[in-house]
């Protein structure tokens, strides 16, 4: 059931930023990590002779940092080992590389922006916004150049959505690799985006009869070019200049991308400059062998843009055990698509035998995550763990064996097959096939 020769992603050490070093008086519960929090909660049934709630700790003893201490907030040191990682063999240089969002340390459905993973081709860009312009030009009457001010002095929009990259799950396509849920499934967030409608800039530019296809190209050194059929860039498409509120990060594009709802991140351009409208893709130019799925037959598919129905269990996985023993245990995960919402979401501790549906929690948006629950009481047996979205098209997340069937195993792209975690007596998850 399980190679050996598989990666293992070490468990991330739990230390704290050296900000919080400087009290040295924590320095001591700091060093005992995850123990200490397994013997608390195996403690709080009795409650008895716990030195926790019988002394006083040094917290509450003296005062803590005052409100100038952090201008811009940064996570509690105790969550320090919450943090993107990436996984150094995958890609030769950190600037074209990719790394992963720690899914498995997250709940709701917010991805917060520190934590959203990356994937540049050039590096992030920073960009000074009063330097930047956006210009649409190609087939259209009046070609025009916005700065940062003009498109803000646009009717703005707020939405939810999910940005997958199409290699989420790449690796995992001829059998288990990664040992972890934030490898397997990380190349996803899911933020609120404020912008404007890309529609509204093309009806100010005023797209011929013939424009058929809009090509976004970014300002980084990729400078990253994109083929959009003209009726996906006039229905949702956004010019986004904020995500969760505050402006875009710099890795997320700032000071403007394109937002591209329920389509693969590659079109979701980063830096946005230009967008060209013209009467055929830049696709047959130079993007035949990249992002398209290749078939069993050697064949591939073309333009699959839209992200399927998919769904994974985030807790317990591998780098989230189970650290507290048999008893009440909170199952949850994240499903999302880029054709509808997740009305729901089954969840098997058993491998298919017995499903039982997910209790959903918080907003069911379009093209959104959603979060899932399966609140049970584990007695201690080893589980096989898997979840399995239903979209609102009434599309049914596929199991590996289905989607290997259909698409054969040379793909990377759009992998949507269910996921299982194996989890044994001692809580210890990792990622495993069956059937
Ligand atoms: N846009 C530019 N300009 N340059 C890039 O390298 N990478 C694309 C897309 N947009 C990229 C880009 C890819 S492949 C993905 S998956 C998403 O951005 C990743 O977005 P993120 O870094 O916000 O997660
Ligand atoms: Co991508």
């Amino acid at each position: 059931m399980t190679d050996p020769n598989r990666l293992r992603v070490p468990a991330a050490p739990r230390s704290a930023d050296p900000a919080a070093s400087r009290r040295a008086f924590l320095t001591g519960s700091l060093a005992a990590g995850g123990a200490l929090v397994a013997a608390a909660a195996a403690r709080a049934s009795t409650g008895a002779g716990d030195p926790a709630i019988l002394e006083i700790p040094d917290w509450t003893r003296y005062n803590g940092f005052g409100v100038d201490e952090y201008p811009y907030g940064v996570p509690s040191p105790y969550e320090a080992h919450v943090v993107r990682r990436n996984v150094p063999w995958l890609t030769a240089e950190s600037v074209s590389s990719i790394n992963f969002t720690p899914i498995h340390e997250l709940d709701g459905i917010i991805t917060p922006n520190g934590l959203c993973f990356e994937r540049h081709h050039g590096g992030a860009a920073e960009i000074d916004p009063a330097q930047h312009r956006l210009m649409i030009n190609g087939l259209v009457d009046k070609p025009l150049v916005f700065t940062m001010d003009d498109l803000k002095r646009f009717p703005r929009e707020n939405h939810v959505y999910f940005l997958e990259c199409a290699a989420n799950t790449g690796m995992e396509w001829r059998g288990a690799q990664l040992n972890g849920a934030q490898y397997t499934h990380g190349m996803i967030h899911n933020v609120m985006y404020t912008g404007v409608k890309l529609k509204h800039l093309l009806d100010e530019a005023g797209v011929k009869t013939n424009g058929k296809w809009v090509m976004p190209e970014g300002a980084d050194s990729a400078a990253m070019t994109r083929s959009i059929p003209i009726e996906k860039a006039m229905d949702d498409c956004l010019v986004a200049f904020k995500m969760n509120g505050e402006a875009l990060r710099t890795e997320q594009g700032y000071p403007v991308r394109l937002v591209v709802p329920g389509w693969e991140g590659n079109m979701w351009v980063k830096w946005l400059r230009r967008l060209e409208v013209g009467d055929e893709p830049w696709h047959h130019r130079e993007e035949t062998s990249k992002y398209t799925d290749m078939l069993a037959d050697g064949r591939s598919r073309r333009f699959t843009w839209e992200m399927d129905a998919k769904s994974v269990i985030t807790s317990p996985s591998p780098q989230a055990p189970i650290l507290h023993g048999k008893g009440p245990l909170v199952i949850t995960g994240l499903a999302w698509s880029g054709r509808g919402t997740i009305p729901r979401v089954d969840v098997t501790i058993d491998g298919g035998k017995n499903w039982t549906e997910a209790r959903m929690s918080g907003p069911s948006l379009d093209k959104s995550m959603h979060r899932f629950y399966l609140d049970i009481v584990w007695d201690g047996s080893p589980l096989l763990l898997q979840s399995r979205a239903h979209c609102s098209t009434g599309y049914v997340q596929p199991t590996k064996s289905e989607l290997r069937a259909v698409r054969g195993e040379n793909s990377i792209y759009h992998n949507n097959g269910i996921q299982t975690w194996y989890v044994n007596e001692q809580g210890v998850a990792e990622n495993v096939e069956i059937s």
